[in-house]
């Protein structure tokens, strides 16, 4: 072992923790209240298998006595997921706790979640209730569900902008009448870490019965505070954390899972804490939910979003390079994020430049990189990024031959409404000088065009991802596509810009199958070189 990867190692290396945090997963109750977030219950199970998979330890999936198709998805759920704690969600009313504990009554492991405004300001507007009014309504609906079920969870909603005295008036009550988790929400995102911290620490300290109940955090991100707030809590003595995929939820979200997993991860020492988090499904499952939902990731969103392992400065391509913990602090392979840390430009530097042709599948000498380092700067000057198309172009002038095996000459494609759409593609060949035209059908114009391609190829190509970006914003904006593929069993990624978007995830499906090709024929052929020689 080198001394990078020592340094690597460490710096990567899971932190031995001593508390556990309870993630409480509420994608698909809290999140799926994100404005045109809606989701129908086989959606919702289809999510929830993912979340299992993932470890999460509790799915709050849906608010059962909203609607029939919450109470079945919460009912399947149930039924399905054995190996991870269901919570029923429920308003202080009895006909919701009733229908919260019938949807769950099936679940291995089961809580009630009861919620119930604390704030003047919702006693006043919303709830036109006096304070000895929600107290005592409190104590009711509590005593009712403890008839039925021993761990059940209590929100005094708007907890944060409740005054301290209120506040240790309603937990006492709850406590005192069977309550086992209190959380704290912060409704609409107000607090700040220092404030929220001490919240929990003065419940625990004020409050009769307050040391013999677990606790919960549950924060609104309205000022971009929901994972600094979580962790003050958890730092606080909090055990839970309600989170969801991709922060999604109310307004502007709540907290994020992958967000608050991956500070805990990366600060584990600090903290002192750990999950139970499978950390390789974090990307998978942070792209079903955007997928299913139809909510794109802005591309800096922290861990999972486009360009949060991606580098542009030539500096920074340099030391990462050299070694990944110069300007890394998380492994995204590890999150099982696909690589693809260099974004060329006009700010990337030889050392770039060779990498990526590297993984092109060509190794450039010295001249031929100072050669196409000259052709890439001029490109670039004018150009906010580089394609593996036109990266490829330059490196096969300067080493004087064609470097893809395959071109796509032309396409034709049929787009319309009613009836599938229709491609008509042709291929050449540069290996054989051959050319052909193929033609395929598709649900849209990609897949048609794609599956015409896919006739050309000699290897088997699956279509993994497809992520499709405007660069400008009048009529004749550019597409700007990022295809990855999967083959043998590597992943490739391509890159593609055109104004006809079409087209641009032609060019980007091209730049990664030919290096497909390229790398499965370089395969096969030292493959042959070692038969020969043996
Ligand atoms: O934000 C909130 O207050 C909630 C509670 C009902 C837990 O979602
Ligand atoms: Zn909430």
């Amino acid at each position: 072992m080198n001394t990078n990867d020592k340094v690597q190692d460490s710096m990567f290396a899971n932190p031995v923790s001593t508390r556990k945090i309870h993630i409480f997963d509420t994608t698909l109750r809290d999140g799926e209240q994100a404005p045109g977030a809606s989701l129908n219950p086989e959606e919702k199970i289809i999510i929830a298998r993912q979340l299992a998979k993932l470890g999460v330890d509790t799915i709050e999936p849906g608010f059962p006595i909203s609607s029939p198709g919450e109470f079945t998805a919460v009912q399947t759920i149930s039924r399905e997921l054995q190996n991870v704690e269901i919570c029923g969600f429920a308003r202080a009313v009895k006909q919701d706790i009733d229908s919260a504990l019938k949807a769950t009554e099936d679940a291995s492991r089961r809580r009630l979640h009861m919620f119930l405004s604390s704030s003047d300001i919702h006693l006043d507007f919303q709830l036109r209730k006096s304070r000895q009014q929600v107290v005592q309504l409190a104590r009711e609906m509590i005593a009712y569900a403890k008839q039925f079920i021993e761990r059940i969870e209590f929100s005094p909603m708007d907890a944060t902008r409740t005054g301290m005295e209120f506040l240790y008036e309603v937990v006492e009550a709850v406590i005192e009448e069977g309550a086992t988790i209190i959380n704290i929400p912060d409704t609409v995102g107000y607090a700040l870490p220092e404030e929220y911290g001490q919240l929990f620490r003065n419940v625990q300290q004020h409050v009769r019965g307050g040391k013999s109940v677990e606790y919960s955090a549950h924060c609104h991100n309205d000022l971009g505070l929901a994972v600094a707030n979580s962790l003050a809590a958890v730092q606080a003595g909090a055990t839970h954390v309600e989170v969801s995929v991709n922060g999604i939820g109310e307004r502007a979200g709540n907290t994020s899972l992958e967000e608050l997993v991956m500070a805990i991860e990366t600060k584990g020492p600090a903290l002192n804490v750990g999950t139970n988090i499978q950390l390789e499904q974090l990307y998978a499952t942070s792209q079903l939910v955007s997928h299913i939902m139809h909510i794109p990731l802005a591309v800096n969103k922290p861990v999972v979003g486009r360009n949060a392992f991606q580098h542009e400065a030539g500096i920074h391509q340099d030391g990462l390079l050299k070694n990944r913990s110069t300007y890394e602090i998380m492994d995204p392979e590890q999150l099982g994020i696909p690589r693809h840390m260099i974004v060329l430009g006009k700010h990337s530097g030889r050392h770039a430049i060779k990498h990526r042709a590297m993984e092109l599948g060509v190794a450039l000498t010295e001249d031929q990189l100072e050669d196409v380092y000259t052709k890439f700067k001029q490109k670039a000057d004018g150009q906010k990024t580089v394609t593996d198309a036109e990266l490829i172009e330059m490196v096969g002038k300067t080493v004087d031959r064609a470097i893809d095996r395959y071109e796509i000459t032309d396409f034709q494609v049929i787009t319309g409404f009613k009836r599938s759409r229709v491609a008509s593609v042709t291929v050449a060949d540069r290996h054989s000088g051959t050319e052909r035209t193929y033609s395929a059908i598709g649900e849209g114009p990609v897949e048609a065009v794609i599956n015409g391609i896919k006739q050309a190829m000699p290897v088997e190509i699956k279509f993994e991802n497809l992520e499709l970006h405007s660069m400008g914003n009048e009529e004749k904006a550019f597409g700007e596509a990022t295809v990855t593929i999967a083959a043998g069993a590597s992943r490739y990624r391509g890159t593609g810009i055109n104004q006809d978007v079409i087209q641009a995830v032609v060019e980007a499906f091209m730049a990664a199958a030919n290096q497909a090709v390229r790398m499965l024929e370089k395969a096969q052929a030292d493959k042959q070189k070692q038969h020969h020689a043996g």
